[in-house]
């Protein structure tokens, strides 16, 4: 039997990076997951035809996590047909990097939308149905910076801070109906996220990385599925950091 087998779940942020690998190794441990992504139908296109081999095991569905009401819609149309959830996995975020006093308003807005207000609309979905079966577990994917701070990055720093004070307070919600919530805290992972950083940054932040490298999406998700397991009952309000040391 699978570790995840029969287990329902649903990944944000599914057909890219950190969050597809997470999806994909769900999937390979025989999870079903419904996987949302923000619009990139192309990338979207491509994730379902390369994962044909889990079969309706995965849906690939376009959701903006920000749209209270959009996602409203979806779980009640997912209510109808799962009743339940096992896992929830926070993991659509965005990054809209500038200097304070040059972040437009409307950056600092999204921002914190999509990767904090995201979070707590999916989250409040999806609790009550992991309160009907007394079993769940909830993953956010903050980042260091949330506790570091970072030059250029006030927006971002902020949404992921605010991501570990909700996890730690739903998590005390829930504790005693056996749903856990937690966050992985990824270092730099080589993700089309920091694509865009010129060559010489890169050879900058890597300095910083006592392992002298960015790290894997696959090696997020190992870290994910240990806190996403039946073994994890017992973590919970935990930030698991996968930095190399950061
Ligand atoms: P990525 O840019 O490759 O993927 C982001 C995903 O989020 C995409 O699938 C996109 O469709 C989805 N998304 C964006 N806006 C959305 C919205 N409004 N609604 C629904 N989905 C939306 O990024 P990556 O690197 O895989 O990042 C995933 C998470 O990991 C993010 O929360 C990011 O903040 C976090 N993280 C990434 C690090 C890195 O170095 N790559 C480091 C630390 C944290």
């Amino acid at each position: 039997m699978l570790e995840f087998e029969e287990k329902k779940a649903i990944v944000t942020g599914a057909t890219r990076g950190i969050g597809r690998a997470i999806t994909e190794a769900l999937l390979a441990q025989g999870a079903t997951v419904v996987g949302l992504y923000g619009g990139n139908h192309a990338a979207a296109e491509v994730m379902q035809a390369e994962c044909a081999q889990y079969g309706d095991r995965l849906r690939l569905q376009q959701l903006d996590v920000s749209e209270y009401q959009a996602v409203a819609s979806f779980f009640a149309q997912l209510e109808a047909q799962w009743e339940t959830l096992d896992i929830l996995v926070n993991n659509a975020g965005i990054r809209r990097d500038a200097v304070l006093p040059m972040m437009k308003e409307e950056d600092w807005r999204r921002v914190i939308d999509v990767n904090l207000t995201g979070g707590y609309i999916m989250a409040k979905f999806a609790v009550p149905l992991m309160l009907r079966q007394k079993y769940g577990r909830i993953l956010f994917v903050t980042s260091p910076m949330g506790h570091l701070g970072f030059a250029g990055q006030a927006n971002y720093a902020a949404s992921k801070a605010g991501q570990i004070g909700l996890m730690k307070s739903l998590s005390r919600e829930v504790a005693k109906r056996k749903i856990t919530v937690n966050c992985v805290s990824p270092g730099f992972i080589a993700t089309d996220f920091i694509d865009d950083l010129p060559e010489a940054q890169v050879k900058e932040y890597r300095k910083m990385v006592p392992a002298n490298r960015f790290g894997t999406p696959a090696e997020v998700a190992d870290a994910a599925l240990f806190l996403l397991s039946d073994r994890a009952a017992y973590v919970n309000g935990a930030v698991l950091e996968i930095t190399g040391g950061l």
